[in-house]
């Protein structure tokens, strides 16, 4: 239980890397949560840092995702080797491992929006939710990130975007052939960033959310 404890934890604290954060005091020295959507995400950074800081944080926080991902495939299945654990049979680790899986997605996804670094606050976890879904099942990734070209092409909304990628990962999970623990993840995970997105749903239904290359960066 501990060490299953130290794998949550260490995605909790990758999720909690604050890129965006950090890209506004080096570049700036300002602190991106005093500025336009107070998100700490890759667009409240291209709204107020520029495309190129952006861009590199939408990477860090894309790959923290599938990082977590990646990790838990490996620690738990390493931690059977150690000698001082007792080693699960096949069995348990064909089994337990999805749950761990799940269970460390969820966390990188909290870590982002809850960094222990910033207070409990960050971004919306979108980002960070597409390398989730890249590492746990590409045609899902691939898919929801399709969604989000579509909907931003035609809306030029990004948080319309991310919410309508999201409910697509959602459908496409549930429409395809995956594990439990995985559909449980993408649907929780899936809801977790649309509730992230409270005050962009009012901006939304006020008609005063920006779009992207429009006035009002510094709305909230
Ligand atoms: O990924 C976050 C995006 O969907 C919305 O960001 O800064 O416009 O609230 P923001």
């Amino acid at each position: 239980w501990i060490a299953s404890a130290a794998g949550l934890a260490t995605a909790y604290l990758l999720g909690s890397i604050p890129a965006g954060y950090l890209a506004g005091k080096l570049l700036k020295g300002i602190d991106i949560r005093e500025h336009g959507s107070r998100s700490t995400g890759a667009t409240n950074v291209l709204r107020t840092l520029g495309k190129w800081p952006a861009l590199a944080v939408l990477l860090v926080d894309v790959l923290k995702g599938a990082g977590a991902i990646a990790f838990a495939r490996w620690f738990y299945p390493w931690l059977g080797t150690l000698p001082s654990v007792t080693p699960p049979t096949a069995i348990d680790l064909q089994t337990l491992l999805p749950w761990a899986v799940c269970l460390a997605g969820l966390a990188v996804l909290l870590g982002h929006s809850r960094s222990i670094w910033l207070n409990f606050t960050g971004g919306k976890s979108a980002a960070t939710g597409l390398g989730v879904l890249l590492a746990l099942s590409w045609p899902v990734g691939f898919g929801a990130a399709a969604a989000f070209g579509v909907v931003l092409a035609i809306s030029r909304i990004v948080s319309l975007s991310s919410m309508l990628a999201a409910l697509t990962a959602i459908a496409l999970v549930c429409a395809l052939e995956q594990p439990l623990p995985y559909r449980l993840l993408v649907i929780a995970g899936g809801l977790y960033v649309i509730a992230r997105h409270r005050a962009n749903i009012q901006r939304l239904l006020a008609g005063t959310e920006p779009r992207l290359g429009s006035a009002g960066r510094e709305s909230q």
